[in-house]
Protein backbone atom coordinates (compact mmCIF):
# COMPACT_ATOMS: atom_id res chain seq x y z
CA UNK A 1 0.00 0.00 0.00
CA UNK A 2 1.34 3.20 -0.50
CA UNK A 3 1.83 5.89 2.03
CA UNK A 4 1.26 9.54 1.78
CA UNK A 5 1.93 12.12 3.88
CA UNK A 6 0.47 15.33 3.63
CA UNK A 7 1.83 18.92 4.46
CA UNK A 8 0.13 20.97 6.88
CA UNK A 9 -1.32 24.31 6.05
CA UNK A 10 -1.96 26.52 8.86
CA UNK A 11 -5.50 25.07 9.29
CA UNK A 12 -5.00 21.67 9.12
CA UNK A 13 -3.45 18.99 11.13
CA UNK A 14 -0.54 16.26 10.11
CA UNK A 15 -2.74 13.78 8.43
CA UNK A 16 -1.30 9.87 7.27
CA UNK A 17 -3.31 8.74 5.12
CA UNK A 18 -3.54 5.84 2.36
CA UNK A 19 -4.68 6.38 -0.74
CA UNK A 20 -3.96 6.36 -4.42
CA UNK A 21 -1.92 8.29 -6.80
CA UNK A 22 -4.97 8.30 -9.33
CA UNK A 23 -7.57 9.82 -6.96
CA UNK A 24 -5.07 12.94 -6.74
CA UNK A 25 -4.55 13.55 -10.10
CA UNK A 26 -7.69 15.97 -10.11
CA UNK A 27 -6.68 18.35 -7.36
CA UNK A 28 -3.19 18.01 -8.33
CA UNK A 29 -2.03 21.23 -10.42
CA UNK A 30 -4.16 23.16 -7.92
CA UNK A 31 -2.38 21.35 -4.95
CA UNK A 32 0.92 22.18 -5.82
CA UNK A 33 -0.38 25.94 -6.60
CA UNK A 34 -1.31 26.09 -3.22
CA UNK A 35 1.33 24.47 -1.30
CA UNK A 36 3.85 26.61 -3.23
CA UNK A 37 1.92 29.76 -2.08
CA UNK A 38 1.51 28.43 1.27
CA UNK A 39 4.86 26.69 1.54
CA UNK A 40 6.16 29.23 4.31
CA UNK A 41 3.26 29.31 6.43
CA UNK A 42 2.90 25.29 6.58
CA UNK A 43 6.66 25.05 8.02
CA UNK A 44 6.13 27.33 10.40
CA UNK A 45 2.73 26.15 11.68
CA UNK A 46 4.29 22.47 11.40
CA UNK A 47 7.25 24.06 13.91
CA UNK A 48 4.78 25.62 16.06
CA UNK A 49 2.55 22.72 16.49
CA UNK A 50 3.93 19.60 15.50
CA UNK A 51 1.31 17.44 16.62
CA UNK A 52 -1.61 19.16 14.46
CA UNK A 53 -3.47 22.01 14.95
CA UNK A 54 -4.61 23.86 17.95
CA UNK A 55 -8.16 23.64 18.60
CA UNK A 56 -10.72 26.71 17.26
CA UNK A 57 -11.32 27.87 20.93
CA UNK A 58 -7.70 28.97 21.76
CA UNK A 59 -5.95 31.71 21.62
CA UNK A 60 -3.81 32.82 18.24
CA UNK A 61 -0.91 33.33 20.80
CA UNK A 62 -0.52 30.24 22.46
CA UNK A 63 2.77 28.10 22.25
CA UNK A 64 2.70 24.34 21.24
CA UNK A 65 3.32 23.47 24.54
CA UNK A 66 -0.03 25.17 26.22
CA UNK A 67 -1.74 24.17 23.28
CA UNK A 68 -1.21 20.55 23.28
CA UNK A 69 -2.69 18.74 26.53
CA UNK A 70 -2.24 15.29 26.71
CA UNK A 71 -4.95 13.27 27.21
CA UNK A 72 -5.23 10.01 28.45
CA UNK A 73 -8.91 7.72 29.29
CA UNK A 74 -8.02 6.87 32.14
CA UNK A 75 -7.56 10.57 33.90
CA UNK A 76 -11.51 10.84 33.74
CA UNK A 77 -14.28 9.81 36.22
CA UNK A 78 -16.18 6.09 35.98
CA UNK A 79 -18.27 5.44 32.42
CA UNK A 80 -16.38 8.24 30.13
CA UNK A 81 -17.42 7.64 26.24
CA UNK A 82 -13.54 6.91 25.68
CA UNK A 83 -11.88 5.24 22.44
CA UNK A 84 -9.45 2.95 23.68
CA UNK A 85 -7.88 3.06 19.43
CA UNK A 86 -6.66 6.55 21.53
CA UNK A 87 -7.02 9.93 19.49
CA UNK A 88 -3.14 9.13 17.69
CA UNK A 89 -1.43 12.01 16.64
CA UNK A 90 2.07 12.53 16.31
CA UNK A 91 4.50 10.52 18.36
CA UNK A 92 1.57 10.78 21.77
CA UNK A 93 0.01 7.30 22.10
CA UNK A 94 -3.61 8.80 23.25
CA UNK A 95 -3.53 12.39 21.53
CA UNK A 96 -4.64 15.89 23.26
CA UNK A 97 -7.94 16.87 24.68
CA UNK A 98 -8.98 20.28 25.31
CA UNK A 99 -7.19 22.77 27.97
CA UNK A 100 -8.88 21.72 31.73
CA UNK A 101 -10.69 18.43 30.61
CA UNK A 102 -9.87 15.74 32.96
CA UNK A 103 -9.98 18.45 35.79
CA UNK A 104 -13.53 19.56 34.76
CA UNK A 105 -14.76 15.91 33.67
CA UNK A 106 -14.17 15.22 37.69
CA UNK A 107 -14.71 18.23 39.25
CA UNK A 108 -18.57 17.66 37.42
CA UNK A 109 -18.79 13.95 38.55
CA UNK A 110 -17.84 15.00 42.54
CA UNK A 111 -20.00 18.07 42.18
CA UNK A 112 -22.94 15.64 41.09
CA UNK A 113 -22.19 13.09 43.39
CA UNK A 114 -22.52 13.94 46.80
CA UNK A 115 -21.68 12.48 49.64
CA UNK A 116 -24.95 12.36 51.37
CA UNK A 117 -28.24 13.19 48.35
CA UNK A 118 -30.47 13.77 51.94
CA UNK A 119 -28.57 17.20 52.83
CA UNK A 120 -28.28 18.27 49.06
CA UNK A 121 -29.98 20.56 47.20
CA UNK A 122 -31.26 20.19 43.84
CA UNK A 123 -32.01 22.23 40.58
CA UNK A 124 -35.18 19.68 39.20
CA UNK A 125 -34.34 20.13 35.53
CA UNK A 126 -37.11 18.77 32.56
CA UNK A 127 -35.97 19.07 29.28
CA UNK A 128 -37.91 20.18 26.86
CA UNK A 129 -38.82 17.95 23.36
CA UNK A 130 -36.29 19.08 20.74
CA UNK A 131 -33.36 17.51 18.51
CA UNK A 132 -30.75 15.26 20.37
CA UNK A 133 -27.75 17.68 20.11
CA UNK A 134 -30.49 20.69 21.06
CA UNK A 135 -31.38 18.47 23.84
CA UNK A 136 -27.70 18.32 25.45
CA UNK A 137 -26.48 21.89 24.96
CA UNK A 138 -29.37 22.97 26.92
CA UNK A 139 -29.17 20.14 29.68
CA UNK A 140 -25.10 21.15 29.78
CA UNK A 141 -26.35 24.92 30.18
CA UNK A 142 -29.00 23.82 33.55
CA UNK A 143 -25.81 21.86 34.82
CA UNK A 144 -23.88 25.17 34.39
CA UNK A 145 -26.92 26.59 36.75
CA UNK A 146 -27.10 23.78 38.78
CA UNK A 147 -23.51 23.53 39.56
CA UNK A 148 -23.08 28.11 40.27
CA UNK A 149 -25.86 27.48 42.22
CA UNK A 150 -24.09 24.56 44.38
CA UNK A 151 -27.30 22.34 43.81
CA UNK A 152 -27.12 18.63 42.45
CA UNK A 153 -29.38 18.54 39.06
CA UNK A 154 -31.14 16.02 38.63
CA UNK A 155 -33.69 15.86 35.35
CA UNK A 156 -37.20 15.39 35.61
CA UNK A 157 -38.77 11.99 34.62
CA UNK A 158 -41.05 12.54 32.02
CA UNK A 159 -42.67 9.17 30.41
CA UNK A 160 -43.98 11.44 27.25
CA UNK A 161 -40.77 12.72 26.11
CA UNK A 162 -39.90 11.67 22.57
CA UNK A 163 -36.80 9.83 23.13
CA UNK A 164 -38.19 7.95 25.71
CA UNK A 165 -39.25 4.29 25.15
CA UNK A 166 -41.11 2.77 28.04
CA UNK A 167 -40.01 -0.88 26.46
CA UNK A 168 -36.74 0.32 26.68
CA UNK A 169 -36.05 2.44 29.71
CA UNK A 170 -38.71 0.50 32.29
CA UNK A 171 -40.34 2.78 34.36
CA UNK A 172 -39.05 5.42 36.91
CA UNK A 173 -36.28 5.77 34.80
CA UNK A 174 -35.33 9.50 33.99
CA UNK A 175 -34.70 9.39 29.68
CA UNK A 176 -31.17 10.32 29.92
CA UNK A 177 -30.39 7.49 32.99
CA UNK A 178 -32.16 5.32 30.03
CA UNK A 179 -29.46 5.50 27.76
CA UNK A 180 -26.35 6.74 29.66
CA UNK A 181 -24.81 6.54 33.13
CA UNK A 182 -26.99 8.35 35.84
CA UNK A 183 -25.91 11.99 35.63
CA UNK A 184 -25.89 12.05 39.69
CA UNK A 185 -25.59 9.57 42.65
CA UNK A 186 -28.94 11.11 43.71
CA UNK A 187 -32.35 10.82 41.88
CA UNK A 188 -35.03 12.85 41.00
CA UNK A 189 -37.17 10.82 44.11
CA UNK A 190 -34.27 12.38 46.54
CA UNK A 191 -35.10 15.82 45.05
CA UNK A 192 -38.87 15.49 45.36
CA UNK A 193 -38.44 13.91 49.15
CA UNK A 194 -40.71 16.43 51.59
CA UNK A 195 -40.92 19.03 48.88
CA UNK A 196 -44.17 19.66 47.03
CA UNK A 197 -44.22 20.60 43.90
CA UNK A 198 -46.39 23.44 44.10
CA UNK A 199 -44.11 25.17 46.03
CA UNK A 200 -41.11 24.64 44.45
CA UNK A 201 -40.04 27.89 42.94
CA UNK A 202 -39.55 27.97 38.77
CA UNK A 203 -36.47 29.88 38.05
CA UNK A 204 -34.54 30.43 34.52
CA UNK A 205 -31.38 32.26 36.00
CA UNK A 206 -29.93 32.72 39.63
CA UNK A 207 -30.84 35.61 40.43
CA UNK A 208 -34.72 34.12 40.67
CA UNK A 209 -33.30 31.96 43.69
CA UNK A 210 -34.52 34.03 46.41
CA UNK A 211 -33.69 31.75 49.37
CA UNK A 212 -30.52 29.38 48.89
CA UNK A 213 -31.81 27.16 51.81
CA UNK A 214 -34.75 25.88 49.32
CA UNK A 215 -33.98 22.08 49.04
CA UNK A 216 -35.03 22.17 45.16
CA UNK A 217 -35.60 24.67 42.40
CA UNK A 218 -37.12 23.44 38.79
CA UNK A 219 -36.07 25.01 35.65
CA UNK A 220 -38.35 26.47 34.01
CA UNK A 221 -39.16 28.33 30.38
CA UNK A 222 -35.93 28.98 28.53
CA UNK A 223 -32.02 29.66 29.45
CA UNK A 224 -32.25 33.93 29.38
CA UNK A 225 -30.02 35.51 27.07
CA UNK A 226 -27.05 36.39 29.79
CA UNK A 227 -27.17 32.78 30.37
CA UNK A 228 -25.52 31.84 26.87
CA UNK A 229 -24.30 34.36 24.73
CA UNK A 230 -21.24 34.25 26.25
CA UNK A 231 -21.83 35.82 29.65
CA UNK A 232 -19.73 34.88 32.83
CA UNK A 233 -22.23 32.35 33.79
CA UNK A 234 -22.36 30.77 30.76
CA UNK A 235 -19.12 28.57 32.50
CA UNK A 236 -19.79 27.69 36.40
CA UNK A 237 -17.69 30.39 38.17
CA UNK A 238 -15.87 27.51 40.11
CA UNK A 239 -14.49 27.02 37.26
CA UNK A 240 -12.83 30.28 35.67
CA UNK A 241 -9.93 30.27 37.43
CA UNK A 242 -9.23 27.13 35.46
CA UNK A 243 -9.88 28.57 32.75
CA UNK A 244 -8.43 31.97 33.30
CA UNK A 245 -4.95 30.16 33.85
CA UNK A 246 -4.91 28.24 30.49
CA UNK A 247 -5.23 29.25 26.77
CA UNK A 248 -8.17 28.80 25.94
CA UNK A 249 -9.80 32.19 24.68
CA UNK A 250 -11.55 34.10 27.26
CA UNK A 251 -14.48 35.02 24.86
CA UNK A 252 -14.79 31.32 23.70
CA UNK A 253 -15.52 29.67 27.02
CA UNK A 254 -19.03 28.94 26.64
CA UNK A 255 -17.91 26.43 23.97
CA UNK A 256 -15.15 25.05 26.35
CA UNK A 257 -18.35 24.73 29.02
CA UNK A 258 -20.62 23.08 26.41
CA UNK A 259 -17.85 20.47 25.13
CA UNK A 260 -17.36 19.87 28.85
CA UNK A 261 -20.87 19.32 29.83
CA UNK A 262 -21.95 17.15 26.79
CA UNK A 263 -18.74 15.05 27.55
CA UNK A 264 -19.78 14.58 30.88
CA UNK A 265 -23.87 13.82 30.16
CA UNK A 266 -23.15 11.69 26.80
CA UNK A 267 -21.79 8.77 28.87
CA UNK A 268 -23.53 5.66 27.29
CA UNK A 269 -24.21 2.85 30.15
CA UNK A 270 -22.86 -0.60 29.55
CA UNK A 271 -26.24 -1.69 28.02
CA UNK A 272 -26.43 0.79 25.22
CA UNK A 273 -22.64 0.13 24.59
CA UNK A 274 -23.65 -3.78 23.88
CA UNK A 275 -26.24 -2.24 21.67
CA UNK A 276 -24.61 -0.08 19.54
CA UNK A 277 -21.94 -2.34 18.76
CA UNK A 278 -24.56 -5.02 17.57
CA UNK A 279 -26.09 -1.92 16.01
CA UNK A 280 -23.07 -0.89 14.32
CA UNK A 281 -22.54 -4.35 12.46
CA UNK A 282 -26.54 -4.22 11.50
CA UNK A 283 -26.39 -0.20 9.75
CA UNK A 284 -22.79 -0.33 8.94
CA UNK A 285 -21.98 -4.10 8.08
CA UNK A 286 -18.49 -5.17 7.20
CA UNK A 287 -16.50 -1.89 7.85
CA UNK A 288 -15.08 0.30 9.92
CA UNK A 289 -13.59 3.99 9.95
CA UNK A 290 -9.94 3.69 8.94
CA UNK A 291 -7.10 6.03 9.99
CA UNK A 292 -7.71 9.65 8.35
CA UNK A 293 -11.02 9.16 7.33
CA UNK A 294 -12.81 12.44 7.16
CA UNK A 295 -16.41 12.85 8.90
CA UNK A 296 -18.71 15.15 7.13
CA UNK A 297 -22.19 15.64 8.85
CA UNK A 298 -24.44 17.88 6.39
CA UNK A 299 -27.30 19.11 8.56
CA UNK A 300 -30.15 19.42 6.21
CA UNK A 301 -33.88 18.46 7.25
CA UNK A 302 -35.81 21.50 8.84
CA UNK A 303 -32.49 23.17 9.77
CA UNK A 304 -33.55 25.66 7.24
CA UNK A 305 -36.24 26.84 9.56
CA UNK A 306 -33.97 28.99 11.70
CA UNK A 307 -30.58 29.37 9.30
CA UNK A 308 -30.22 29.17 5.56
CA UNK A 309 -29.44 25.99 4.27
CA UNK A 310 -25.63 25.09 3.84
CA UNK A 311 -25.79 23.17 0.53
CA UNK A 312 -24.31 19.74 -0.16
CA UNK A 313 -21.41 21.62 -2.71
CA UNK A 314 -20.31 23.98 0.14
CA UNK A 315 -19.44 20.85 2.32
CA UNK A 316 -17.66 19.12 -0.87
CA UNK A 317 -15.79 22.08 -1.63
CA UNK A 318 -14.56 21.91 1.76
CA UNK A 319 -13.99 18.00 1.27
CA UNK A 320 -12.38 18.84 -1.88
CA UNK A 321 -10.22 21.77 -0.44
CA UNK A 322 -8.99 19.54 2.26
CA UNK A 323 -7.71 16.85 -0.52
CA UNK A 324 -6.49 20.18 -2.34
CA UNK A 325 -4.63 21.96 0.43
CA UNK A 326 -3.31 18.73 3.16
CA UNK A 327 -2.71 15.79 0.50
CA UNK A 328 0.75 15.33 -0.93
CA UNK A 329 2.12 12.20 -2.20
CA UNK A 330 5.66 10.87 -0.67
CA UNK A 331 7.11 8.14 -2.21
CA UNK A 332 7.41 5.29 -0.38
CA UNK A 333 10.19 3.73 -2.02
CA UNK A 334 7.70 0.00 -2.41
CA UNK A 335 7.34 -1.57 -5.42
CA UNK A 336 4.21 -2.97 -7.18
CA UNK A 337 1.69 -1.15 -4.59
CA UNK A 338 -1.42 -1.48 -6.63
CA UNK A 339 -3.91 -2.31 -3.86
CA UNK A 340 -4.41 1.51 -3.52
CA UNK A 341 -7.39 3.39 -1.53
CA UNK A 342 -9.17 6.41 -2.27
CA UNK A 343 -9.20 8.66 0.87
CA UNK A 344 -12.48 8.09 2.73
CA UNK A 345 -15.35 10.26 4.36
CA UNK A 346 -17.79 9.07 6.59
CA UNK A 347 -20.76 10.78 6.06
CA UNK A 348 -23.84 11.56 8.31
CA UNK A 349 -26.93 13.12 7.69
CA UNK A 350 -30.72 13.54 7.69
CA UNK A 351 -30.76 13.86 3.71
CA UNK A 352 -31.07 11.01 1.47
CA UNK A 353 -30.12 13.33 -1.61
CA UNK A 354 -26.92 14.32 0.21
CA UNK A 355 -25.85 10.44 0.34
CA UNK A 356 -26.32 10.15 -3.49
CA UNK A 357 -24.35 13.40 -4.62
CA UNK A 358 -21.65 12.33 -2.37
CA UNK A 359 -21.34 8.72 -3.41
CA UNK A 360 -21.37 10.18 -6.87
CA UNK A 361 -17.97 11.49 -6.36
CA UNK A 362 -15.61 9.36 -7.74
CA UNK A 363 -12.60 10.69 -5.58
CA UNK A 364 -14.11 9.73 -2.40
CA UNK A 365 -14.49 6.51 -0.65
CA UNK A 366 -17.79 7.41 0.76
CA UNK A 367 -19.80 5.30 3.31
CA UNK A 368 -22.55 5.72 5.60
CA UNK A 369 -24.94 3.98 8.01
CA UNK A 370 -28.28 2.39 6.65
CA UNK A 371 -30.72 4.41 8.30
CA UNK A 372 -33.90 6.04 8.58
CA UNK A 373 -33.88 9.69 7.05
CA UNK A 374 -36.03 12.30 6.70
CA UNK A 375 -36.06 13.50 2.98
CA UNK A 376 -38.92 16.04 3.54
CA UNK A 377 -37.10 19.47 4.57
CA UNK A 378 -41.36 20.86 5.62
CA UNK A 379 -41.62 17.96 8.05
CA UNK A 380 -40.21 18.71 11.24
CA UNK A 381 -37.89 16.36 13.14
CA UNK A 382 -39.38 15.35 15.77
CA UNK A 383 -42.78 15.07 13.49
CA UNK A 384 -39.83 12.22 12.20
CA UNK A 385 -38.92 11.27 15.60
CA UNK A 386 -41.71 10.10 16.18
CA UNK A 387 -42.50 8.20 13.16
CA UNK A 388 -38.99 6.50 13.51
CA UNK A 389 -39.49 5.71 17.33
CA UNK A 390 -37.46 7.80 19.67
CA UNK A 391 -35.03 4.69 20.93
CA UNK A 392 -34.56 4.19 17.34
CA UNK A 393 -33.69 7.84 16.40
CA UNK A 394 -31.42 8.23 19.68
CA UNK A 395 -29.43 4.66 19.25
CA UNK A 396 -29.15 5.19 15.49
CA UNK A 397 -27.80 8.82 16.11
CA UNK A 398 -25.24 7.34 18.57
CA UNK A 399 -23.97 4.96 16.10
CA UNK A 400 -23.30 7.78 13.42
CA UNK A 401 -21.73 10.35 16.46
CA UNK A 402 -19.24 7.23 17.80
CA UNK A 403 -18.82 6.43 14.23
CA UNK A 404 -17.95 10.32 13.29
CA UNK A 405 -15.74 10.25 16.23
CA UNK A 406 -13.29 7.65 15.29
CA UNK A 407 -12.69 10.01 12.25
CA UNK A 408 -9.67 12.18 12.47
CA UNK A 409 -10.66 15.53 10.48
CA UNK A 410 -14.07 17.17 10.77
CA UNK A 411 -16.14 18.88 8.23
CA UNK A 412 -19.80 20.67 9.35
CA UNK A 413 -21.43 23.52 10.24
CA UNK A 414 -21.04 25.26 13.89
CA UNK A 415 -24.39 26.19 13.74
CA UNK A 416 -25.79 22.89 14.16
CA UNK A 417 -25.91 20.83 17.54
CA UNK A 418 -25.12 17.71 16.12
CA UNK A 419 -22.00 19.08 14.04
CA UNK A 420 -21.44 21.31 17.95
CA UNK A 421 -21.65 17.65 19.25
CA UNK A 422 -19.19 15.98 17.18
CA UNK A 423 -16.56 19.22 17.47
CA UNK A 424 -16.91 18.74 21.36
CA UNK A 425 -16.77 15.21 22.02
CA UNK A 426 -13.44 14.75 19.46
CA UNK A 427 -11.88 17.40 21.39
CA UNK A 428 -12.47 16.12 25.34
CA UNK A 429 -12.94 12.76 25.88
CA UNK A 430 -11.73 11.44 22.86
CA UNK A 431 -8.50 12.88 22.59
CA UNK A 432 -8.34 14.57 19.42
CA UNK A 433 -8.06 18.23 19.97
CA UNK A 434 -5.25 18.64 17.28
CA UNK A 435 -7.67 17.02 14.56
CA UNK A 436 -8.56 19.35 11.87
CA UNK A 437 -12.21 20.62 11.75
CA UNK A 438 -13.17 22.90 8.94
CA UNK A 439 -16.82 24.46 9.02
CA UNK A 440 -19.07 24.71 5.64
CA UNK A 441 -20.77 27.74 6.06
CA UNK A 442 -17.98 30.62 7.72
CA UNK A 443 -14.72 31.03 7.03
CA UNK A 444 -11.81 28.73 9.26
CA UNK A 445 -10.77 28.73 11.79
CA UNK A 446 -14.95 29.22 12.91
CA UNK A 447 -15.27 32.51 15.07
CA UNK A 448 -18.86 32.05 15.34
CA UNK A 449 -19.93 29.67 17.83
CA UNK A 450 -23.58 29.35 18.44
CA UNK A 451 -24.34 31.38 21.40
C1 LIG B 1 -1.88 36.44 24.18
O1 LIG B 1 -2.87 37.43 23.89
C2 LIG B 1 -3.66 37.79 24.99
C3 LIG B 1 -4.69 38.78 24.50
O2 LIG B 1 -5.27 38.34 23.33
C4 LIG B 1 -2.82 38.40 26.08
O3 LIG B 1 -3.61 38.73 27.20
C5 LIG B 1 -1.75 37.40 26.48
O4 LIG B 1 -0.88 37.98 27.41
C6 LIG B 1 -0.97 36.93 25.28
N1 LIG B 1 -0.10 35.85 25.71
C7 LIG B 1 1.14 35.72 25.25
C8 LIG B 1 1.89 34.53 25.77
O5 LIG B 1 1.65 36.49 24.48
C1 LIG C 1 -27.36 12.98 55.58
O1 LIG C 1 -27.98 14.21 55.80
C2 LIG C 1 -29.13 14.13 56.64
C3 LIG C 1 -29.83 15.48 56.62
O2 LIG C 1 -28.93 16.52 56.89
C4 LIG C 1 -28.73 13.65 58.01
O3 LIG C 1 -29.86 13.54 58.83
C5 LIG C 1 -28.03 12.30 57.88
O4 LIG C 1 -27.52 11.88 59.12
C6 LIG C 1 -26.89 12.38 56.88
N1 LIG C 1 -26.37 11.03 56.63
C7 LIG C 1 -25.08 10.77 56.64
C8 LIG C 1 -24.71 9.35 56.35
O5 LIG C 1 -24.23 11.60 56.87
C1 LIG D 1 -27.27 32.31 46.75
O1 LIG D 1 -26.04 31.69 46.40
C2 LIG D 1 -25.38 32.29 45.33
C3 LIG D 1 -24.20 31.43 44.94
O2 LIG D 1 -23.48 31.03 46.06
C4 LIG D 1 -25.01 33.71 45.69
O3 LIG D 1 -24.33 34.34 44.62
C5 LIG D 1 -26.28 34.47 46.00
O4 LIG D 1 -25.97 35.77 46.43
C6 LIG D 1 -27.08 33.75 47.07
N1 LIG D 1 -28.38 34.40 47.13
C7 LIG D 1 -28.93 34.74 48.30
C8 LIG D 1 -30.28 35.38 48.20
O5 LIG D 1 -28.41 34.53 49.37
C1 LIG E 1 -41.80 22.82 1.29
O1 LIG E 1 -42.74 23.88 1.22
C2 LIG E 1 -42.44 24.85 0.22
C3 LIG E 1 -43.44 26.00 0.33
O2 LIG E 1 -44.44 25.71 1.23
C4 LIG E 1 -42.48 24.21 -1.15
O3 LIG E 1 -42.15 25.14 -2.14
C5 LIG E 1 -41.48 23.04 -1.17
O4 LIG E 1 -41.58 22.37 -2.39
C6 LIG E 1 -41.75 22.09 -0.04
N1 LIG E 1 -40.69 21.10 0.00
C7 LIG E 1 -40.90 19.79 0.00
C8 LIG E 1 -39.69 18.92 0.05
O5 LIG E 1 -42.02 19.31 -0.01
Amino acid sequence: MLRVRYAIPSLLAILVFHTADAALSSGKNTARAVHAAAAAQHSTARARFPHGEQHHIYRKNVSAAEAWTPCHPDAYPPGAWVSRSGGKHGASSFGSHLYGTAKAQRFIWAHQHPRNCTAAKFLLYPPSPSGIGSILHHMGQALALAIQLNRVMVVAYSPDFPYYSKARCGVEVSFEACYFEPLSSCSWSDALDGVARRNMPSINSPSQVTDNNTKTVQFSGAFTAPDYHCQDDSVPPQLHALLRGGPIDWAKRHYWWRAQSVAYIVRPNSRTLAELAARKRRIYPGRLIRRSTLSVHVRHGDKHTETPPVPDQAYLARANEAISLVWQPRKTGKKGDSGIRRPSIFLSTEDPATVKIFTRQPQWDVSFTNVPRKPDANRSTLAYVAEIGGDEEMLNSLVNLDLALECDAWIGTLSSNWCRLIDELRATVRCKAHGTYLDAEQENPPQDLNW
